[in-house]
């Protein structure tokens, strides 16, 4: 990042780089499981449910750059070992059922993941507020970031309703 735009950041540029790449690793592994399912899935409900779940993934993949953006930017490095991607991780797993064809279990799984998401943005959002002005540009990409895990939760927990009707 520019010398003075590192220099208006108004925060622990240390702790607030945890916090990035902790979400950062999130985003793999939300891109990982979710594009896992969509080949995994089975039974008459699996287009829509494939369909949704590769175009969410596509989403968590945007994410992951994004922040992997901001974290150059703020003179940091995403993290590179892929071992240590899930201990920094805030949401670790999903965990998904043995029957492929359990599409109610996927769908609750994913819904799940994207509830933590939610928590993990929500908390690095409250610690930029309510100056937000300390790192505007944090603070705009995770405000842009947790608008679409809420969509992403919304939209499974339809597919969830949809499956239980
Ligand atoms: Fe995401
Ligand atoms: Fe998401």
């Amino acid at each position: 990042m520019g010398k003075k735009g590192r220099e208006i950041v108004e925060v622990d540029i240390k702790e607030l780089l945890k916090d990035l790449n902790s979400a950062y690793a999130d985003e793999w592994i939300a891109f990982f499981y979710y594009t896992w399912a969509a080949d995994f899935i089975e039974g008459p409900d699996y287009p829509t449910i494939a369909d949704e779940l590769n175009r969410i993934a596509k989403e968590e993949f945007e994410h992951m750059s994004e922040l992997a953006d901001r974290i150059f930017e703020l003179g940091g490095e995403p993290e590179r070992d892929i071992e240590d991607l899930q201990k920094i991780a805030g949401c670790k797993k999903v965990v998904f059922p043995k029957n492929e064809r359990d599409l109610e279990s996927v769908l609750n799984a994913v819904a799940k993941a994207e509830g933590c998401a939610i928590d993990v943005y929500k908390k690095i959002i409250k610690k930029l507020s309510p100056c937000y002005e300390k790192d505007l540009r944090t603070f705009h990409l995770l405000e842009h970031i947790l608008s679409e895990e809420i969509q992403h939760e919304e939209a499974f927990e339809n597919l969830l309703e949809k499956k239980r009707k």
